[in-house]
């Protein structure tokens, strides 16, 4: 069976070759496609960076106007799939609900086919049902008529008005309310081999259909240690503002090692430095609050705690900083996300990463089934006993 390296959590193993997305942990640097996430946030759209990491290289004019029409195309959902989301319990978490339907969209859309173009569409379908899909169980948890996608609105401000149209009160669509979304999805776009994005390699190995492999990526990203940092921030938040705002009684539960509480939204596997995506969220974050007049006092908590942490020997000889959750959930707090739904929010962002990651495995000539070996350390051999004698 030959020798056998033991790397629990992959601290230290390529599971592939991949030229989708750079990450200097030590420097902070993060790149899609070689382009800084910095000038993607600045300048780019969520559907231009999709279709970066998707088909490698920026879209011209024409590609990019066909992508709209294919995500516009795609954007309605089978109205059956509503039947299944009234059916969940009240009480499901959306990302149990999100994982669950998005497995189903295979069963609603069977043909996947295997020519370039027909991969292409089950991939633009994904893009542009989920978001509508997400906008609709918001609709259904609240009890609401459905808001269907519109052709004149961009991919962001269609998600915007999904959710928060009503007859009586017609969504206003702001601008700064839309480059903060905007530059949300497009931090969280992609992030090499993070553990979602492993699972959606690792489940596509076997040669399932991208929507399994999604749905596992889905369910990977609700965890706390993952995706669902950003809901966990904001619990942690409003925990400490409601119980006096007390910011260095979490600091130092977090250092408690017979406490297993961590500081959500700080520490990072590959950033031993600050977060460039957390740089980036936390400016957003400023402006769009300033711009939108709210005072949240989950902001005050979040840059206090913020400066007693990063100057805790404990902090700083642990490399923590903190990371993309930590600012995001006052930012989607302001545009009006319900906290269950935060995490939701990363997976409609990091959907085009999952999309790019399963597309470039299954490009590969050498695509091998994922199976990662152990090292036994159980029982030798023994034998069995019989019930009576037990
Ligand atoms: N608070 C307190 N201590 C921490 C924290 C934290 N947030 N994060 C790590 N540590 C400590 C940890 O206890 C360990 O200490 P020691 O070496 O003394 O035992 C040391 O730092 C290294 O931690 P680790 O668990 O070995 O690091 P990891 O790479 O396995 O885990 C992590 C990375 C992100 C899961 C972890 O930092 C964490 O749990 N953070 C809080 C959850 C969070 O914010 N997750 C979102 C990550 S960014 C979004 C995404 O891409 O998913």
């Amino acid at each position: 069976t030959g020798f056998i390296t033991l790397d629990p959590g992959y601290v230290n193993t390529g599971s592939c070759l991949s030229a989708i997305t750079f990450m200097d942990g030590e420097k902070g640097i993060l790149r899609y496609r070689g382009i800084p996430v910095e000038q993607l946030a600045e300048h780019s759209t969520f559907k231009e960076t999709a279709y970066l990491l998707i088909n490698g290289r920026l879209p011209n004019r024409t590609e990019l106007t066909q992508f709209s029409i294919n995500l516009n195309d795609n954007s309605l959902v089978h109205t059956d799939l509503k039947v299944f989301f009234q059916n969940f319990p009240r009480a499901s978490h959306p990302m149990g609900i999100l994982s669950a339907m998005v497995n189903a969209l295979r069963s609603f859309y069977p043909s996947l086919g295997t020519s370039e173009e027909e991969i292409n569409i089950t991939m633009t379908r994904l893009l542009a049902k989920v978001r509508t899909m997400a906008a609709m169980s918001y609709k259904i948890s609240r009890g609401h008529e459905l808001v269907l996608p519109r052709p004149d609105l961009t991919y962001c401000e269609n998600f915007l008005n999904m959710m928060f149209d009503t007859p009586v009160k017609p969504y206003e669509i702001k601008k700064e309310v839309v480059r903060a979304l905007r530059v949300f999805w497009i931090l969280h776009a992609d992030h090499e081999q993070n553990c979602s994005t492993s699972s959606v390699r690792m489940v596509g190995s076997a040669r399932v259909n991208l929507y399994a492999a999604i749905s596992a990526g889905i369910a990977a990203l609700w965890g706390p240690l993952h995706g669902g940092a950003n809901q966990a921030v904001i619990e942690m938040l409003t925990d400490v503002h409601t119980s006096g705002g007390n910011c260095r009684k979490a600091v130092e539960r977090a250092k408690d090692k017979n406490d297993p509480f961590r500081l959500p939204g700080f520490g990072h596997r590959v950033y031993k430095t600050y977060d460039p995506r957390a740089k980036i969220i936390k400016k957003i974050c400023d402006e769009l609050l300033e711009s939108m007049q709210i005072s949240d006092p989950l902001l005050d908590i979040a840059r206090e705690l913020e400066e007693i942490a990063l100057k805790d020997p404990y902090f700083i000889d642990h490399n923590l900083y903190p990371n993309v959750d930590f600012y995001s959930g006052i930012v989607l707090r302001a545009i009006g996300i319900p906290t269950n739904m935060f995490t939701v929010m990363f997976a409609l962002g990091r959907l085009p990463g999952w999309i790019a990651q399963w597309k470039e495995s299954t490009d590969d000539p050498h695509w091998k089934i994922s199976r990662p070996r152990q090292i036994y350390t159980g029982n030798q051999q023994c034998d069995y006993i019989p019930l009576h004698a037990r």
